[in-house]
């Protein structure tokens, strides 16, 4: 599948110049996609005639008020569509899809019951919950000031008992059997699944998972971060309650993330953030009253540029065809994946089922940081080496048992002793010669 990929980005984003020890001064080659994508040019141009209307979103009574607000407002209909949301769900924005499991996290720590976790989970879509849930477990026990620094481990003791973790298997793949009899045995509130690991780029069957959660009546959040840019994603069709994704992942980098999820669950709380913008009146007794409108959950002046690029960056997607996105894409990789499968050097850590964007590996006997350095000193080519954020991932591929030296080294400072791998990830922005320009860089590297 070939895309004229050439007018997707500004000259300045396609002809990034690097100077390398070993090719002179070269065209950088992104392969770290994963981490974040650079704007599209059709979003840096929304941005910039936003910008020339820009005006208080929600506030001001004059035309640039206005207009800013209808297209920051239009730009939630966007974002439903493209991922064919419910028609009454709600598009709250959110810094990133940090922010968002945050948000959600919070919402669901008033509500009885426990938190499902899957072990491949990003430590965003992860933490936020044994955060909040550990805060909430804790009640109204407080310490004494003599004593704060055992607030954290509090917390972290009482939240790890309500959230619980499902694994995959030793093929990395999640058994359903497994998590229905976790869905029979507790019950559960809050069922967290990622759509594609940011490690491995593996894709479960959110489906099936998802109707297993609802036959147990439980919620379902997808962390969208790695897929929304990459595959078709359909809420109504997978079954989804909430979706978290970052606008930065998909080459809208204007500090923008999302929450969708349904009115009728939103409406019952005050807004994780308050403060002015998002409610309607204060009483002399201080009772605030409340929208039941997405604008209940918009506290503050809103980051309207991140929304509005997120919306641009997602018609540009459309007007693409994530289909072809993802076969052109997914050729790419394959071309990477085939390669070093054929190189006795390297240890691959995807196989050809679960294989789509991400290709991690490492190079036997040589530290993934010191191959990541000569990719990026020697060729000009940019991946990530390290932990991505996911340790149960890191120890079960790397087959790691015993982490005491591990926990020791970084107690001590050594940050270095954290095990990892090599991840190149790709995405529109990159073209056969990035593919070329790798494949001859290993090559080197492994010879
Ligand atoms: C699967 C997944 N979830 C969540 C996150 C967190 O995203 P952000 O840093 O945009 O909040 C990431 C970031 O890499 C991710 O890959």
């Amino acid at each position: 599948m070939t895309i004229q990929t050439n007018n997707l980005f500004s000259e300045a984003i396609q002809n990034y110049q690097v100077k390398t020890t070993d090719r002179g001064l070269v065209r950088y080659v992104n392969l770290d996609n994963a981490a974040t994508t650079p704007a599209l040019a059709s979003v840096e141009q929304a941005v910039q005639e936003y910008i020339a209307s820009y005006g208080s979103v929600h506030r001001g009574a004059g035309v640039k008020s206005k207009v800013s607000t209808d297209v920051y407002e239009a730009s939630r209909d966007t974002i439903k569509r493209f991922v064919n949301a419910p028609e009454d769900a709600y598009v709250l924005f959110t810094g990133n899809t940090t922010g968002a499991m945050n948000t959600v996290a919070y919402y669901f720590s008033f509500l009885s019951g426990k938190v499902a976790v899957s072990s491949i989970e990003h430590s965003s879509s992860w933490l936020p919950w044994v955060k909040t849930e550990g805060i909430k477990a804790l009640g109204s026990e407080q310490v004494a000031l003599d004593d704060m620094e055992s607030v954290n481990e509090h917390i972290q003791l009482a939240g790890r008992k309500q959230v619980l973790q499902y694994s995959v298997n030793e093929n990395f793949e999640f058994d359903l059997a497994d998590i229905e009899k976790l869905l029979k045995e507790h019950d559960i509130k809050a069922f967290v699944l990622t759509a594609s690991s940011n490690a491995t780029g593996y894709c479960p069957d959110i489906k099936a998972i998802g109707q297993l959660v609802h036959k147990y009546g439980a919620y379902f959040i997808v962390d969208a971060c790695q897929f929304v840019q990459h595959h078709t994603m359909d809420m109504q069709e997978l079954g989804i309650d909430f979706l978290a994704a970052s606008g930065h992942k998909f080459y809208a980098p204007y500090g923008g993330g999302f929450l969708i999820g349904p009115k009728k669950f939103f409406d019952n709380f005050l807004s994780y953030e308050i403060g002015g913008g998002n409610l309607p009146y204060i009483t002399k007794d201080g009772e605030f009253l409340r929208y039941t409108n997405q604008l209940a959950h918009d506290p503050g002046t809103p980051n309207a540029i991140g929304a509005i690029s997120m919306a641009s960056a997602f018609e540009a997607l459309e007007d693409i065809g994530i289909e072809q996105v993802e076969a052109y894409e997914h050729g790419l990789a394959k071309q990477v994946y085939d390669y070093l499968k054929n190189n006795s050097k390297i240890e691959l850590y995807v196989n050809d089922n679960h294989l789509s964007t991400v290709v991690p590996f490492n190079v036997k006997g040589i530290n993934f940081t010191d191959v990541a350095e000569e990719l990026n000193s020697r060729f000009g080519i940019g991946v990530r080496a390290g932990s991505f954020c996911v340790y149960n991932v890191i120890r079960q591929v790397l087959d790691i048992q015993d982490e005491t030296k591990i926990i020791e080294d970084v107690k001590a400072g050594k940050e270095d002793a954290v095990p990892g791998f090599i991840r190149a990830s790709f995405a529109l922005c990159n073209t056969q010669e990035d593919v070329d320009r790798f494949i001859e860089a290993m090559e080197e590297i492994t010879k």
